[in-house]
């Protein structure tokens, strides 16, 4: 496993990183498989965790909180996110922010996480939600100082909105913010116009999510695939976006190398970016966590077929489904 630091938090955080979502959220989770799956990650070196309290209410931060206890004496890193007071995602700039993240509703949030997390202080507490028209609101700056002066956080970032990567940049020049936590990958390559650059400007941690774009990278589904209605991919993985989706990636699989297989030149695509500090994997099977943690050691992919690559860009606006 190789590690990166995490913009100006200091954090040396390993490249490849686990994301909770499925554990707390997804229709086929089960907490015993999930907690083997953490285990296994932290025993091939993963050490970043990213939770968030919208993953069943609290559900997937007390599984990493039994981990973190599991494995106390390790320098271990838990995110998790306040979810947006309104409960609506995408966040939108007609939303006022006294009506998504007022302090009250952070602070105690912040507090049911430690709870959760059993620990006293979060080690990356994020907004679940953004939109650049707060950056200036006195009770953002008041909120987020006072996370940090109340010893709740050592570190504050936004997650972006989906395939709206620039939408996060006033924040950053605000200088509150130390990490943001973007969807990149080979299909979305947009954060490399103007994101990156700003967080490099302002050394931020880049935490690349949806790294595999839901699972479409990791090469199993088909167009049979479904999933139970009330699961999030049923509507994601609708039939005209998993079509428009599955022929996209018999194009990206052409590109692949003898011996490569596709999650491994996706996550290696991602860590050949070396703006991004860490890239956040949903793996809830054993062999899941085996592939991608492998991904790191392989390291960067080499320049022609990163030149290659950059030709599947598929910049995205999304709808009432996949938003
Ligand atoms: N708004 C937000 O802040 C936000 C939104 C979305 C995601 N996130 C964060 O980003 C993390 C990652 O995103 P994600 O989990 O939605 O999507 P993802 O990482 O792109 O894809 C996860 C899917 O890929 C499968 N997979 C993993 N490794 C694989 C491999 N080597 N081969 C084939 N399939 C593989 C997983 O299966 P198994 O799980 O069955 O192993 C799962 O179905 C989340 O867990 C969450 O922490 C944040």
């Amino acid at each position: 496993m190789r590690y990166r630091t995490l913009g100006r938090t200091g954090f040396s955080v390993s490249d490849i990183a686990h994301g909770l979502w499925g554990m707390g959220s997804w229709s086929d989770s089960d907490d015993r498989q999930s907690a083997e799956a953490l285990q296994s990650a932290t025993d091939l070196g993963c050490n970043f965790f990213d939770s968030a309290w919208a993953y069943g209410d609290g559900r997937s931060d007390r599984l990493l909180g039994a981990h973190l206890k599991k494995n106390a004496g390790k320098q271990l890193f838990a995110a998790s996110k306040v979810p947006p007071l309104n409960r609506r995602w995408p966040a939108r700039s007609s939303y006022k922010y006294a009506d998504v993240f007022p302090k009250t509703h952070v602070l105690a949030t912040a507090d049911s996480i430690c709870e959760a997390l059993q620990q006293p202080v979060i080690d990356l507490l994020q907004f679940h939600v953004w939109d650049d028209s707060w950056a200036n609101e006195p009770e953002f700056r008041e909120t987020v100082e006072l996370l940090k002066s109340s010893g709740r956080v050592r570190a504050f970032g936004i997650s972006l909105n989906r395939w709206e990567p620039a939408n996060g940049i006033a924040a950053i020049r605000t200088g509150l913010v130390d990490t943001v936590q973007v969807i990149y990958n080979i299909f979305d390559q947009a954060p490399e116009d103007e994101l990156f650059p700003a967080c490099r400007e302002h050394n931020v941690g880049v935490i690349a999510r949806v790294p595999l774009d839901e699972g479409s990278l990791g090469g199993k589904l088909t167009p049979q695939t479904t999933f139970p209605a009330g699961d999030w991919r049923a509507n994601y993985f609708n039939p005209a976006n998993l079509h428009a989706t599955l022929s996209r990636v018999e194009r990206v699989k052409s590109s692949l190398p003898e011996g490569m297989t596709l999650p491994e030149m996706a996550l290696r695509f991602i860590l050949s970016n070396l703006v991004v500090s860490t890239a956040i994997i949903g793996m809830r099977k054993q062999e899941h966590v085996r592939a991608n943690i492998a991904a790191s050691d392989a390291g960067p992919i080499k320049a022609a077929l990163l030149a290659e690559l950059k030709h599947h860009r598929w910049d995205r606006v999304p709808d009432a489904k996949t938003a």
